[in-house]
């Protein structure tokens, strides 16, 4: 049928983009035609996805700092261990001034955990992105890894609640990285900036409702749900 082995097993396989004379001519070899219902356009999304991906289907270590070069922090990486393994914290907040090793320090503790983890994502908050941007994000990486079906609500109720429903269906580790740029900026209340709130929202809730994931957060100041939740007998935990 004039296509190469390779597309054959790319078009049975689904997992891999090909051009549409490649499926044609496969569905023409079996008598059948090809209807837009047949094929998925790929996004611009969904490539970026598959490509930074492949390496690891189940981790997205996006922008990550390189840890190559690290010293110390063993008793706090002994502590974070035994918060997310053994205490199966769901929040837990790294703080402290810009420059102190947060971000090193994140990484760092999720390379050491990742196999206890069915899925991990590293996002940065650095771009003060829109709460609905990040939870298409993250979903959109974690349904695929999960083999489920990458299908995202559009409202950011719906997508809340698709994140909790992986989150409790699947062990997940997500880590986001500069959380204070979604605080108010100058106070210290660690309160969200209006138009941020659905931020606040999703870690309360992340905190609050059960699940068998972890979220880390680092910033510079405490969110202010974080305070409010944390302690000894809780599953939100900052360090
Ligand atoms: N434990 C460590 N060992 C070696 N270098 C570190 C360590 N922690 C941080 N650094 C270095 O210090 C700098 C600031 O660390 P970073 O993690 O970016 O801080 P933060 O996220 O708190 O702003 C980086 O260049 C990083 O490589
Ligand atoms: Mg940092």
């Amino acid at each position: 049928m004039e296509l190469a082995l390779h597309t054959v097993s790319k078009i049975m396989g689904r997992t891999d983009v090909v051009n549409r004379g490649s499926l044609q001519k496969a569905f023409s070899a079996f008598k059948l035609e090809l209807v837009k219902s047949d094929y998925t356009q790929p996004t611009e999304e969904s490539k970026d996805v598959e490509v930074r991906s492949c390496a690891n289907p189940k981790r997205d270590w996006g922008e990550a700092p390189d840890v190559s070069i690290f010293y110390n922090r063993s008793a706090e990486l002994l502590q974070l261990r035994r918060w997310l393994l053994e205490e199966r914290c769901r929040l837990v907040a790294l703080l402290g001034i810009g420059g102190i090793g947060k971000s090193t320090l994140a990484v760092k503790l999720g390379l050491q955990v990742q196999s206890e983890f069915d899925v991990v994502v590293w996002r940065s908050l650095h771009s003060s992105p829109p709460v609905g941007d990040k939870l298409t994000s993250i979903l959109q990486f974690s349904l695929w890894s999960a083999r489920k079906e990458v299908l995202i609500p559009d409202s950011f109720d719906g997508k809340l609640s698709k994140l909790i429903e992986c989150l409790s269906s699947n062990r997940c580790l997500i880590i986001l990285d500069n959380a204070e740029t979604i605080l108010s900026s100058g106070g210290q209340t660690g309160l969200c900036r209006p138009g941020y709130e659905g931020y606040a929202q999703s870690i309360k809730t992340i905190a609050e409702v059960p699940h068998n994931s972890c979220v880390i957060l680092t910033s510079t100041e405490k969110p202010r749900e974080i305070g409010l939740l944390e302690g000894e007998a809780t599953k939100v935990k900052s360090l």
